[in-house]
């Protein structure tokens, strides 16, 4: 328990003394409580560390981690989570998004909560999940809701060590040292698994997922961790579960030395909507060619009017879709055409409103309310309502009833779709209208009668 924290109970105590016994009792011990422990300035900006990794610099920028302050679809989606709650369990959730989207200013002050002013967050910390942030990070101190212990150094007259995957780099500016915990899945997981600040509602599992994936492989030749896939990707080279994942051979920094692979900081998932809206066109490309090699589709007929059709999730690392997998739509898309190219049946079409029928075979989660209801809004899940989600290397089945027998000259076509979020809840968003968001295909098959 760091001062603050102290005090902060010791003030509460005052006047309920007894209880407050109790109550310290109760507090787990929590390393990384690191709220409010750092100064503004220890952090250098990003910009600087670009000096002289201009490469790494350049795949951050526009990156999921360097918008995710930024990112409207966040910052919209959780001001209205938070709005109109008088749960305190409810309340504390829907406050506590910024301990990940905006991680700098957190454990430096500002802001502490989603329902601060997040516009007056100072340009360091609102450049998102970035360089001295990571590099900082010296141990892990729980697997969900960003548990990292960090040790950064005092800024730039004394910018500290920087630890990372090399046990022998001797940079003149800052310290270096070797760091495990870099090359493991756990620096990615801690964040990448988020559990209810109350009522411990698993939100999102993917370093869960991963764990218990083919990839998280005891073997070291195929062990695949996070960083096996996501920083090896760069233009042209999906480095996917189901491609290649080819070395990328070159230098960390300006005039450093030739090394045989350099970890590309794109970290690019599923989410090609916002880097397009903040002009990072390559980032967005990016993540359209991780999702197109990311699963298969296989279609057959299994008497005259039904068709059997197959996901397969090849590619990924973990569920998929994974991390807010109650906001994510990957559905499947069946028409069958006559001659003329006319729909005689079809399935998964987006109406007029861009809304997807409520029949629509899609994977996903849904969060509920611990009686049952369905819930959007995460602040408010007590359950896991249900999980059509496809791990890590499985297959989803589905029967599809064409409603008539495809005659000769007719096309069945079946498209596995992606989707970051449904625009019904875009437009519950207050302000200005979200979206319409892309939709990419993932994978696609045809059979002509
Ligand atoms: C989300 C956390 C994260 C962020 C943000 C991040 N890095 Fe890294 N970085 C890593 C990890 C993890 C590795 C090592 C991967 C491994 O060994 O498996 C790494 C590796 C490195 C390396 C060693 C060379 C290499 O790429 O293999 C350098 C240098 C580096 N990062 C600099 C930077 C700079 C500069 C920035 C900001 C522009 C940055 N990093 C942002 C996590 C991060
Ligand atoms: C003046 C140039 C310069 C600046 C500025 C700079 N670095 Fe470095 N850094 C280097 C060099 C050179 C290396 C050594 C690369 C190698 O060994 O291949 C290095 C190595 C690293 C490594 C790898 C350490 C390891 O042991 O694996 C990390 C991580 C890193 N830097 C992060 C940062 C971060 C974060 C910043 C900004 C706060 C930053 N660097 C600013 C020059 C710089
Ligand atoms: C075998 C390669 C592989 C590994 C290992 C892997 N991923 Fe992925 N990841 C993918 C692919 C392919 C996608 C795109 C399909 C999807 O969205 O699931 C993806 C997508 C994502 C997304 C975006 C998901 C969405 O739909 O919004 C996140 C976040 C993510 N990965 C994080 C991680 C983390 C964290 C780890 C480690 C715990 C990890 N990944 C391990 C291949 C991998
Ligand atoms: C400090 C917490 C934190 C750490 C550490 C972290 N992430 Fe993330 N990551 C996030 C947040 C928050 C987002 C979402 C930003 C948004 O969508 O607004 C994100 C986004 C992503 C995405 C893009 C998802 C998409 O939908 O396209 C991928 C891929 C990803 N992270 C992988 C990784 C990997 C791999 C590592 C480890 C090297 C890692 N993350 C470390 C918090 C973190
Ligand atoms: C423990 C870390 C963590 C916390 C706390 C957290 N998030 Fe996230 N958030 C993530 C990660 C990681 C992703 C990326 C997952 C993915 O791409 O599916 C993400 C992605 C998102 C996205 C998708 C953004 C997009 O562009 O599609 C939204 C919306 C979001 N978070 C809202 C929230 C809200 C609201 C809260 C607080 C109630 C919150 N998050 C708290 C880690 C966190």
């Amino acid at each position: 328990m760091h001062k603050k924290q102290r005090i902060r109970i010791a003030a509460a105590c005052s006047g309920l003394a007894l209880l407050c016994i109790a109550l310290v009792w109760a507090v787990p011990v929590d390393a990384s409580s690191n709220e409010n422990i750092f100064k503004p300035d220890q952090f250098i900006d990003p910009e600087t560390c670009g000096g002289c990794h201009d490469e790494i610099m350049a795949q951050w920028q526009g990156s999921m981690h360097n918008l995710s302050h930024k990112d409207p679809v966040y910052t919209r989606v959780a001001k209205f989570f938070r709005q109109g709650l008088t749960d305190a369990g409810q309340i504390e959730e829907a406050e506590s998004c910024v301990k990940c989207h905006t991680p700098v200013g957190y454990v430096t002050g500002f802001p502490q909560k989603v329902s601060d002013d997040l516009s007056q967050t100072r340009e360091i910390p609102a450049q998102g999940i970035q360089c001295d942030y990571c590099h900082a990070a010296v141990d892990v101190a729980r697997m969900y809701n960003n548990g990292l212990v960090l040790s950064p150094g005092q800024g730039e007259d004394n910018p500290g060590v920087k630890h990372g995957p090399f046990d022998d780099s001797e940079p003149d500016f800052h310290d270096a040292a070797f760091s495990k915990l870099h090359t493991d899945s756990k620096i990615c997981g801690t964040c990448h698994n988020v559990k209810h600040m109350v009522f411990g509602t698993d939100l999102e599992t993917t370093y869960t997922e991963w764990e218990n994936s083919l990839y998280n492989s005891p073997d070291p030749d195929k062990h695949v961790p996070c960083q096996g896939c996501h920083m090896y990707q760069r233009p042209g080279v999906p480095a996917t579960g189901s491609t290649a994942r080819p070395d990328n051979p070159g230098k960390a920094a300006v005039d450093a030395k030739q090394r045989p692979h350099i970890f590309t900081h794109n970290v690019v998932g599923a989410n090609s909507g916002v880097p397009e809206w903040f002009s990072a066109k390559e980032k967005s490309a990016m993540a359209v060619e991780r999702l197109t090699h990311a699963a298969d589709i296989f279609l057959i007929m299994i008497d005259n009017h039904t068709a059997r059709v197959v996901v397969t999730n090849t590619g990924a690392g973990h569920s998929l879709p994974t991390g807010v997998g109650d906001l994510r739509q990957v559905w499947v898309e069946v028409t069958l055409t006559d001659s003329d190219g006319k729909p005689v049946f079809q399935t998964g079409i987006p109406d007029e409103n861009n809304e997807l029928p409520e029949n629509t075979v899609m994977f996903k989660t849904i969060l509920g309310d611990g009686l049952g209801n369905p819930v959007i809004n995460m602040a408010k899940a007590k359950q896991i309502l249900s999980d059509t989600r496809i791990p890590a290397g499985k297959s989803a089945v589905h029967l599809f009833n064409l409603r008539s027998t495809p005659q000769k000259g007719h096309t069945l076509t079946a498209r596995l779709l992606y989707r970051s979020m449904p625009q019904k809840i875009l437009n519950q968003v207050p302000g200005p209208l979200l979206g319409p968001l892309p939709v990419v295909e993932m994978a696609a098959t045809q059979k002509t009668f």
